[in-house]
């Protein structure tokens, strides 16, 4: 088979690597890749939103199989138009992409079908949104609609802060259209999870449980960012709170998307706070979490292929996933100034990717006259698995610190005091 893997970042290098271990796995072609997926892959530069592009590319290297990572693609459709071409491909359709791309359908779906979530209200009109907020008790949270790149959601600790976060997405428009109607809610607190699963509509397989670290300082202080690390599994996710998320959440959730017409296929990302009343969902996503897709496949012991297949296929009930028992850690060593600003260019040194169960999974890089140097803000996810959370996070520690690029910045404290 020849698969093409659409994307370019730490996610779709773990998710190469795994391929690349699938003895069905002939050819592995990556758009746009990066310095990392390119030793194990053949990238070509085409733009992960750029579905004619990507059809084209897939009919000049006689593609057999697609596996669409981000949620821009997804959200725009590129899985309907490889169906429309006779290609199978992994992922949702963009009516059940929709689950990540709108905050207000997903917060509707929930409330239809009494899945657990933060009480809210979804405005288009922001004089109604800031008289809403008013009275309202603090701190409550702000979430554009639309894709933001993780930064659409702000908890304000005061009436002030939510009237400027409304202020600054529907009227100074900071995330374009995804602000032009915003979800105001309860602000809820308890342990954040998250459960990656697979589905194919019919049967949902949840992943091992990880915990993502969203803030770009240790104790989780600064800005949020796209993930600076994560670790699995989480031990705050017993296996009678996995039973209350199948039972209340999961199976809910691919029924309600079925019902709505909407049948679900690919991965479902469920974003959880264990609240003091119960899991309750924070977050879809309509896809794999970067970086939790690093450490939670370091697990995996099956064929990944084979689990895209069934997927694709409807016949994940016919499939038995297993997972290695112990631990896995993934440290993101990202640009220093990201979020925000940040100079890229810069050579790496200390790559000995690959080795000794230590993985390094590249993102921002770019392969040069075969040297790395950084191409973005997140560059690197270091990722150990051991037979303990601790020894995999001190292992994932210790090749960081062997890792060098100007200005690098990572957090201390990734998997630490669990
Ligand atoms: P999201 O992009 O929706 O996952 O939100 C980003 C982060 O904001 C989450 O990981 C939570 O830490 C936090 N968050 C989002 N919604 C809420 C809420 N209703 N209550 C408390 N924290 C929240
Ligand atoms: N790590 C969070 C996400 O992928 O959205």
């Amino acid at each position: 088979m020849t698969v093409l893997v659409v994307g370019g970042g730490g996610r779709e290098h773990a998710i190469c690597h795994f391929l690349k271990k699938s003895p069905k796995v002939r050819k592995l072609i990556c758009a746009p890749g990066n310095g990392g997926i390119a030793d194990i892959a053949e990238c070509a530069p085409v733009k992960a939103t750029d579905i004619e592009g990507m059809l084209a590319l897939a009919k000049e290297k006689h593609v057999d199989f697609v596996m669409v990572a981000p949620d821009d693609p997804l959200a725009g459709g590129m899985v309907d138009a490889f169906e429309e071409a006779g290609l199978p491909a992994f992922g949702p359709r963009k009516s059940a992409a929709i689950l990540e791309s709108s905050k207000v359908f997903s917060k509707a779906l929930m409330q239809k079908y009494n899945i657990p979530t933060a009480r809210y209200e979804a405005f288009d009109d922001m004089e109604k949104a800031l008289a809403y907020i008013q009275g309202k008790e603090t701190p409550i949270v702000i979430k554009a609609d639309g894709l933001a790149l993780g930064k659409g959601v702000i908890i304000a600790q005061t009436t002030e802060e939510a009237r400027a976060a409304v202020y600054e997405m529907m009227q100074d428009k900071r995330f374009g259209d995804s602000g032009s109607r915003v979800v105001i809610e309860e602000y809820m607190t308890g342990p954040e999870v998250t459960v990656l699963c697979f589905t194919d509509g019919k049967t949902i397989v949840p992943m091992p449980s990880s915990r993502d670290h969203k803030r770009v300082y240790d104790n989780d202080e600064g800005p949020n960012t796209g993930g600076m690390g994560a670790f699995c599994p989480s031990p705050d996710y017993t296996p009678e709170v996995a039973e209350i998320c199948m039972e209340t959440i999961f199976l809910p959730t691919i029924n309600a998307m079925k019902a709505e017409g909407r049948t679900f296929k690919g991965v479902l990302y469920f974003g959880l706070m264990l609240t003091p009343d119960g899991p309750r969902v924070i977050e879809y996503n309509a896809r794999f979490g970067d970086p939790e897709t690093q450490p939670v496949l370091s697990l995996l012991d099956t064929d990944i292929f084979d689990i895209f297949d069934a997927v694709v296929n409807e016949k994940l009930g016919d499939i038995d996933i297993k997972w290695k028992s112990g631990a896995a850690c993934c440290v993101v060593l990202a640009s220093g100034g990201y979020p925000n600003q940040y100079q890229t260019g810069y050579p790496i040194e200390g790559l000995d990717s690959m080795k000794n169960d230590v993985m390094v999974f590249h993102a921002g890089t770019r392969k040069n006259n075969g040297g790395y140097f950084t191409s973005g803000g997140r560059v690197l996810g270091v990722t150990a698995v051991a037979g303990d959370l601790k020894t995999a996070v001190s292992k994932a520690y210790s090749v960081s610190g062997q890792i060098y690029f100007k200005d690098m910045q990572y957090r201390k404290d990734i998997g630490k005091g669990v």
